[in-house]
C-alpha cells in the first residue's frame, strides 16, 4: 500500500456507474458505516486524501490535507506529527470534520466525529505501510528542518538516508512524535453526482442505537 501524492502520480479518477451506486438507491443501506466500506478503497489499495478540518484554538476554523490512512469501518485513521498545530487544537477540543472527495468529484463523503489518540501498535502498522519517502518524511518534517535553506535541507535529507540503508534498502523506525488518530463519526453525509438528475446527497446521524437518514438538496 503506498501513497501516489508524493512524489508522484495522482490516482485515477473513480468510474462511477451512476445507476447502481448505493447512494442513489431509493431504499439506502440502513448502516452508514457500511456504505462508507463500500464506498472506500480496500486493504492494498491506493489511500485516499481527506481535507481535516478542526476547531483552532483561537475559535477559527482550521483545515488541512491528510491521508485517509485507514477505515477500519466504524473509525477513520490519519497520522501526523504529534507536534503539529492539529494535534494542539484537537487536544483542546476533539471535534473534527473530513472532508474526502473523489479524483473526477464523483463522489463526496463528509464525516463529523471526534478524534481520538490510537494505539501504539496502531500507529506503528500504519508506518509500516507507508512509502519509505513518507517514512523518512515523518522524520525530517520538523519545525527545525523546515527553517533552513534548500542545500541544506536537501544534504540533511541525504545524509538521513544513507544513514537508514539507502535508496536501494532503506530502513526507517516510527520517529516518537509520530501519532495517529481515530474519528468516531456521529453524522456521516454521502454526495454524488449523476450526470441525468440532481445530484443526490445522503446524511445519516447517530441516534441512540442506530442511525436517521435524510436526503437533502445540494
Ligand atoms: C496531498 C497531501 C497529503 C498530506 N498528507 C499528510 C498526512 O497524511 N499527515 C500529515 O500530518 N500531513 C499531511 N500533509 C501535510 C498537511 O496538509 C499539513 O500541511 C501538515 O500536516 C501540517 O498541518 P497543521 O499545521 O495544520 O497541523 C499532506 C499534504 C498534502 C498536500
Amino acid at each position: 500500500m503506498t501513497a501516489s501524492y508524493a512524489p508522484g502520480i495522482p490516482p485515477a479518477a473513480v468510474v462511477i456507474d451512476h445507476a447502481t451506486d448505493p447512494v442513489q438507491s431509493d431504499t439506502p443501506l440502513a448502516d452508514p458505516l457500511a456504505l462508507a466500506a463500500a464506498w472506500l478503497p480496500g486493504p492494498g489499495e491506493d489511500r485516499m486524501l481527506m481535507t481535516v478540518s478542526t476547531v483552532g484554538v483561537d475559535g477559527v476554523p482550521d483545515a488541512r490535507t491528510t491521508m485517509l490512512s485507514d477505515y477500519d469501518g466504524e473509525r477513520f485513521f490519519f497520522h501526523t506529527d504529534a507536534n503539529s498545530r492539529k494535534v494542539a487544537e484537537l487536544s483542546a477540543n476533539p471535534g473534527v470534520a473530513l472532508t474526502i472527495l473523489w479524483p473526477g468529484f464523483t463522489r463526496q463523503l463528509v464525516v463529523q466525529g471526534t478524534a481520538q489518540r490510537s494505539s501504539r501498535e496502531e500507529s506503528d502498522a500504519a508506518y509500516r505501510r507507508r512509502s519509505p519517502y513518507l517514512q523518512q518524511l515523518a522524520w525530517q518534517n520538523t519545525a527545525e528542518f523546515a527553517q533552513l535553506p534548500l542545500d541544506e535541507r536537501r544534504a540533511r535529507w541525504a545524509e538521513f538516508l544513507r544513514a537508514h540503508g539507502g535508496a536501494d534498502e532503506p530502513a526507517f523506525t516510527p520517529p516518537e512524535a509520530w501519532a495517529g488518530f481515530a474519528v468516531t463519526p456521529h453524522r456521516l453525509v454521502f454526495w454524488v453526482s449523476n450526470p441525468d438528475a440532481a445530484s443526490r446527497r445522503i446524511a445519516y446521524a447517530r441516534t441512540g442505537d442506530g442511525w436517521s437518514l435524510t436526503a437533502l438538496p445540494g
